[in-house]
């Protein structure tokens, strides 16, 4: 028999998993923030894994004001970007280019947050839980900030070092 019958239901399982990749990170970011060089990424990922704690305890929020329980699931989307995330760390020694390739990791997490939390906050509002939404939107709107955050980076301070690194590694003419 099928787990999930309802969109109440629906709800909950998504909210979960989110709940699971968010506790996920909290284990990922300071690893992210060790692997960095460049002094501004790394102060980043630390941010935002304060950040990913008061969203985590946000989710408790909604669960309180719910009266629901989560189920105990593995968000395996982010097992695998966390994965890719240990990939680059192994491939690519520490410098510039390896922060460069932090940030495409990072912003795919973002992505796949904004994602989540965008969908939930539809349910959400189709349910008419109030509430559950306008703390969901919050999260949503710290997600969005810390993607523009990582763009703004890589445009202004880490791809220009990554290839001006390239470039000195050159053999002279
Ligand atoms: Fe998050
Ligand atoms: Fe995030």
């Amino acid at each position: 028999m099928p787990k999930i019958t309802t969109l109440e239901e629906a709800f909950i399982h998504e909210l979960s998993d989110i709940y699971s990749a968010e506790k996920q990170l909290t284990k990922a970011l300071p690893k992210m923030a060790r692997a960095a060089s460049n002094a501004q990424l790394a102060a980043g990922f630390t941010q935002h894994l304060e950040e990913t704690q008061g969203q985590i305890e946000r989710i408790d929020q909604v669960v309180e004001s719910l009266g629901i329980k989560l189920k105990r699931i593995k968000c395996l989307a982010m097992e695998g970007l966390v994965a890719e995330g240990g990939e680059i760390i192994e491939e690519i020694e520490k410098g510039p280019v390896r922060d460069a390739m932090l940030i495409v990791g990072a912003q795919k997490v973002e992505h796949y947050e904004i994602a989540s939390y965008g969908s939930l906050i539809t349910v959400a509002n189709s349910l008419g839980y109030t509430e559950a939404a306008e703390l969901l939107k919050e999260t949503l709107a710290e997600e969005k900030a810390t993607d523009e955050k990582l763009s703004q980076l890589a445009l202004s301070e880490v791809n220009q070092e990554a290839i001006a690194a390239n470039a000195a590694m050159e053999p002279a003419q």
